[in-house]
């Protein structure tokens, strides 16, 4: 699907209120943002009129029950296909990424780094980032990327699928940065980790916020995503139930309660 069918999803959904996004669009249009996405899988109607917006060089974490509509969401804003996009706006730097190809929003600089990082057999870890590389725009150089993931370095002729699980997920986030991206999308990056390995990926992402890359954070582990996060979007049933600071919903121990079960 090239282009958004809007009326296909006027019929299926009322009108949102965008007035709580009126300071917004009263000053600067925000760097990325989200405006009432509605995305289905055939018939079955998931992501139901998500909005939300990030700051440039924020971490957001997304988080949610299990079901909540997170890796659907994530998979609506790197314009997948599936879920297909019905309506909604998706902008990125003034880009809209809502009437793009997945391909073209990955040129604009959104990368998807999905839940079972996609290393690709039979390639080293560093044949795994010099594909990255083949298509431009072009981002960190390897040796950058090997500063930052110094483990990478030491394994660059290993075969990337032969890396432990934590080192495939440190070569999927490498990956994503061999390309010149704006907006990192990542699910799930500490699943079945240790908790030193997590340390580690946090610290690099981190390093990645203080380069002025954009993240969107899903995650199971919501404590620590929410100690590393700015600020923090609750989904449940497809839909934002909470909109705030990542602290507001360590804070809050009725909210994680109820959607988070924390
Ligand atoms: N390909 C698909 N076809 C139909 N329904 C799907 C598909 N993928 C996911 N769903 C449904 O969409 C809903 C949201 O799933 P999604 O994977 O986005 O949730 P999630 O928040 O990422 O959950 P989890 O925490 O388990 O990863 C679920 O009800 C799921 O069954
Ligand atoms: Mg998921």
């Amino acid at each position: 699907m090239s282009q958004l069918d809007l009326d296909k999803g006027a019929e299926k959904t009322a009108r949102p209120d965008f007035s709580k996004y009126a300071n917004h669009a009263a000053t600067a249009p925000a760097y990325f943002s989200v405006n009432d996405v509605h995305a289905y899988y055939g018939e079955s109607y998931i992501v139901q009129g998500v909005s939300f917006i990030v700051h440039e060089g924020e971490i957001l974490a997304l988080l949610g029950r299990n079901g909540a509509g997170k890796t659907s969401t994530l998979r609506a804003l790197a314009r997948t296909g599936s879920p297909e996009v019905t309506y909604g706006e998706i902008w990125l730097d003034h880009q809209p990424l809502h009437k793009m190809s997945s391909h073209q929003a990955a040129r604009a600089g959104l990368a998807l780094v999905p839940e079972d990082r996609r290393i690709i057999p039979g390639l080293t870890v560093e044949e795994n980032l010099q594909l990255a590389q083949i298509a431009k725009p072009v981002g960190w150089s390897l040796e950058r990327i090997y500063q930052l993931f110094p483990r990478l370095g030491e394994r660059r002729t290993q075969e990337g699928v032969t890396l432990s699980g934590g080192e495939q997920q440190m070569l999927a986030i490498a990956r994503a940065l061999a390309r010149d991206i704006k907006v990192l999308l990542l699910d799930e990056p500490y699943e079945g980790l240790a908790p030193v390995i997590v340390d580690e990926i946090e610290k690099t992402l981190n390093v990645i916020k203080q380069q002025g890359i954009t993240t969107i954070l899903v995650e199971q582990n919501a404590v620590r995503a929410l100690q590393l996060a700015d600020r923090a979007v609750i989904l449940d049933t497809g839909e934002v139930v909470f909109d705030g600071t990542a602290q507001e919903v360590l804070d809050n121990e009725q909210l994680r309660h109820d959607y988070l079960a924390i």
